[in-house]
């Protein structure tokens, strides 16, 4: 597969009937999540013989796909999500870019896809956010949530990496990613289902692992859950992930305790900075296998102080009860602890640039 190094340049080609000042100030004083989008996309093209190409920003359309596109048949597609801020200044930007461009690779090369260059990945994304800036939602915490995402577009029904690739954004202003607005969430412990295996493609952010969640997280909808809790796929035992979000367990002695990244889990980039925020704060962190009997016994007991799940669309979000068929427990006061919300104030707080941004994290866009 080849890797170009085309000077990421993409031409905007502006909508020709934008959304009316007025439809989108409505639109996007309570956009919720995932919902609504803005007037344009990016997009590049990838060919074995061309490499890539044609990258630009156009109208946001709908896509005109052969029934034999191979994505259709096969599911050769991976994606990222990350947001765009709106900094104290007022200026715009983007968190830990090219951590996503990083794993889009990663997921890429897994996937068996054409690697896509990282300042191309990034000013994609910067082109598309210049273009669609007055999307910004006016709700409080809001962001526009971005999409990249790539797909095998070739016309071909063999089973083999595709020869060519559509890669394309899509941004969305959002609010909060949990409907309910609670102040912690309540987790549903799927027996059944699991999420990934070692040697797949657990730590890949691909359409697949998603759609291989569904059914568990429909189970956890039905219990009224908002998301299921993975286990490992070979014991049975220990707390992987949610469905999209990593975990992370807080003791009464100061001890904070994750999963560890072993390809099974996604290497979430939030995850990546609350440990590096954690350590800085003096706690002691450890990336270590932590049961679900565990997880149960600490939190009866309560040595199990609080318990967060945190990823782009959710931020930093409290865990509040853990359900399975077996009964249910809950966390601390079954609300939002001190610690979470420390520690999601100062991830917050740099995003918006109102903290000192002390490890180069926060990438303005111009
Ligand atoms: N785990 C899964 C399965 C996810 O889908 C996500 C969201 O992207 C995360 C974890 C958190 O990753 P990040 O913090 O990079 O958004
Ligand atoms: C994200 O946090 O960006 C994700 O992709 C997770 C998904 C639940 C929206």
């Amino acid at each position: 597969m080849k890797q170009d190094s085309l000077a990421p340049r993409f031409p905007v080609k502006n909508h020709p009937s934008p959304t009316s000042p007025e439809q989108r100030a409505s639109l996007i004083a309570d956009p919720g999540f995932g919902r609504i989008f803005t007037d344009h996309m990016a997009s590049i093209r990838y060919s074995d013989t061309e490499g890539w190409h044609d990258g630009k920003i156009t109208p946001r359309t709908q896509l005109s796909l052969d029934p034999a596109t191979a994505v259709l048949h096969y599911a050769q597609e991976i994606f990222e999500g990350m947001k765009a801020y709106r900094l104290s200044d007022g200026s715009m930007a983007l968190f830990r870019p090219e951590a996503n461009a990083k794993r889009f690779n990663e997921s890429a090369r897994r996937m068996a896809m054409a690697q896509l260059p990282e300042e191309m990945f990034i000013e994609s994304i910067k082109a598309l956010v210049r273009t669609d800036i007055d999307w910004f939602p006016t709700v409080e915490g809001g962001a526009i949530y971005i999409r990249p995402f790539m797909f095998a577009s070739e016309v071909f029904l063999g089973v083999k990496p595709s020869s060519e690739y559509q890669y394309l954004v899509i941004a969305s202003p959002v609010g909060g990613y949990f409907k309910s607005g609670a102040p912690a969430i309540k987790v549903w412990s799927s027996q059944h289902y699991t999420r990934a295996a070692p040697g797949g493609t657990g730590a890949a952010k691909c359409g697949g692992n998603y759609a291989a969640s569904l059914i568990a997280q429909a189970e956890a909808t039905k219990h009224g859950c908002d998301q299921v809790v993975f286990l490992d796929a070979v014991e049975r035992r220990y707390v992987e992930e949610l469905g999209g979000m990593n975990l992370f367990f807080l003791f009464e002695d100061g001890r904070i305790v994750t999963p560890p990244l072993g390809g099974t889990i996604l290497p979430g980039i939030t995850r990546d900075s609350i440990i590096t925020l954690a350590k800085e704060a003096g706690l002691s962190v450890s990336e270590e296998l932590y049961s679900i009997q565990q997880w149960e016994d600490d939190a009866k007991s309560g040595k199990l102080t609080e318990t967060f799940a945190c990823g782009t669309a959710a931020v930093v979000t409290p865990v509040g009860k853990v359900a399975s068929q077996n009964g249910e427990f809950t966390i601390g006061a079954g609300g939002p602890g001190q610690v979470t919300e420390k520690l999601k104030n100062q991830l917050v707080a740099i995003q918006r640039g109102e903290a000192e941004d002390r490890h180069g994290w926060v990438r303005r866009i111009d």
